[in-house]
């Protein structure tokens, strides 16, 4: 009898070599040995060649989904932020310097005033910033002030003692924000934070998305004053554009073309890749000179993760997963595609050529998300799913499963349409669905 019979599933290099498109749904791994508990598997990751995260998440620049408050979430969740460029370089390198001058990811967007200016009523009656700062009046935010030193949760103990329901933070003598009791206390029922990403100099670490247009210049030098910049380049979904953009010396490459979840580029231009074809291509590639990989779009449950980074990304980044959350720029429940009609008249059309060619062709949707609660709360929720998963492949950390794959140890097939019915719910009449 040969030993062929015995072979079971696919290698990654075999199944992928089929000349399918295929996206997250297509694939199925095969459980592999288990030997440890969940709570041994690390997640651990990089975003780029020089920045360590411990949870691989990164929240995509969109403007329905990164700006400070988000980007200061993801970083104290220990993923990062990437804040969108649907904005004047001015607004965008403010966003980033109100993520660094935070300590704790509570929301608030305090108005600030000087004593000379007036207030209006819409300052006072905004539900998303309902806090007025009034600062050069020293000697009142003095009283006023305290220091936090990223800790939350002794502030909220303060606050208690000194009978407080908001206290103002204080950096190097200037209020950078303002805390209420009820954002402390919302904070508190949630899991307990990891490791943050922070820099050397203490803040939150951030990304902040730019074109690669002449214009794009200008924000660049607004950002360049934080040195040691990592460039991340994309998107790419081939082997050939991402050995272009590795060459050109890139730290770290985004992939993924169409595979976002309201994005019509695939039905539009005829042009894209099914993601996990996509990312394991251009990890495969990447892998080889040491240069991490972000799979940009089509995450929407804690599976697509794992697989996503099975296969060989080192993080997963992510639009309408984040979108509808507490943290989320918009308060409403919508979420706007950066290549919609909608999104590209507020400024995003420059990427989407629609300044040039005059005649504006959308490559998105505009769509409604459901409210989906605080990031805080549901990250760490998918973050243990995903050790589930990586715990059934085996695998401890994202390089051991991604020796495991490399090796072939690791095993994939392909689903049919009804494997894939029958993973889902089926069967039943009705049902409600609770993640956790
Ligand atoms: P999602 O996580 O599936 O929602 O995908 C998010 C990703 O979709 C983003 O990070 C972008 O790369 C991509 N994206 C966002 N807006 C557009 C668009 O209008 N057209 C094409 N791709 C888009």
């Amino acid at each position: 009898m040969s030993a062929s019979i015995f072979e079971d599933g696919f290698s990654s290099d075999r199944l992928f070599k089929q000349g399918y498109s295929y996206t997250y749904d297509d694939v199925i791994f095969l459980p592999h040995y288990i030997d440890f508990p969940t709570y041994s598997v690390h997640l651990a990751s990089n975003l780029s060649r020089r920045v360590p995260l411990s949870i691989p998440c990164v929240s995509s620049p969109m403007d329905t989904v990164t700006e400070s408050h988000m980007a200061i979430s993801m970083a104290a969740l220990g993923g990062i932020g990437i804040i969108h460029s649907n904005l004047t370089s001015f607004e965008q390198a403010h966003m980033v310097r109100s993520v660094k001058s935070r300590r704790v990811p509570l929301l608030s967007n305090p108005v600030f005033k000087s004593p000379s200016d007036r207030i209006q009523s819409d300052d006072v009656f905004d539900a998303s910033n309902p806090y007025v700062l009034v600062t050069e009046w020293q000697p009142q935010f003095e009283a006023f002030g305290l220091r936090f030193g990223g800790d939350c949760w002794g502030g909220g103990g303060y606050m208690e003692e000194k009978k407080r329901d908001v206290v103002a933070t204080v950096r190097e003598n200037e209020v950078v924000d303002v805390v209420a009791k009820e954002e402390v206390e919302r904070i508190k029922g949630y899991p307990k934070l990891g490791v943050g990403t922070v820099g050397p100099d203490g803040t939150w670490l951030v990304g902040a998305a730019i074109w690669t247009r002449e214009s794009d210049k200008e924000r660049l030098e607004e950002l360049k004053m934080y040195s040691k910049l990592d460039v991340v380049g994309g998107n790419v979904v081939t082997v050939s554009q991402a050995q272009n953009l590795i060459q050109a010396g890139v730290d770290g490459l985004r992939v993924g073309m169409g595979s976002g979840s309201i994005c019509t580029t695939q039905e539009v231009c005829a042009v894209g890749r099914g993601q996990a074809t996509a990312v394991y291509k251009v990890a495969s590639l990447a892998s080889q000179s040491g240069v991490p990989v972000i799979a940009d779009g089509g995450i929407s449950n804690s599976g697509h993760i794992v697989k996503a980074l099975v296969i060989g990304a080192s993080t997963v980044m992510m639009g309408s997963f984040l979108a509808g959350s507490t943290e989320a720029p918009r308060v409403f429940v919508y979420q706007v595609c950066m290549g919609s009609l909608e999104a590209m008249t507020k400024g995003s059309d420059q990427r989407y050529s629609g300044d040039t060619a005059k005649l504006k062709i959308a490559q998105g949707v505009v769509g409604a998300v459901a409210d989906k609660g605080s990031v805080l709360n549901f990250i760490p929720y998918t973050m243990q799913a995903v050790k589930q998963g990586f715990q059934d492949l085996g695998a401890s950390s994202l390089q051991s499963a991604h020796d495991l794959l490399k090796s072939s140890v690791l095993r994939l097939e392909v689903r049919t349409g009804a494997a894939q019915v029958e993973g889902g719910v089926h069967g039943v009449v009705s049902y409600e669905k609770k993640s956790f």
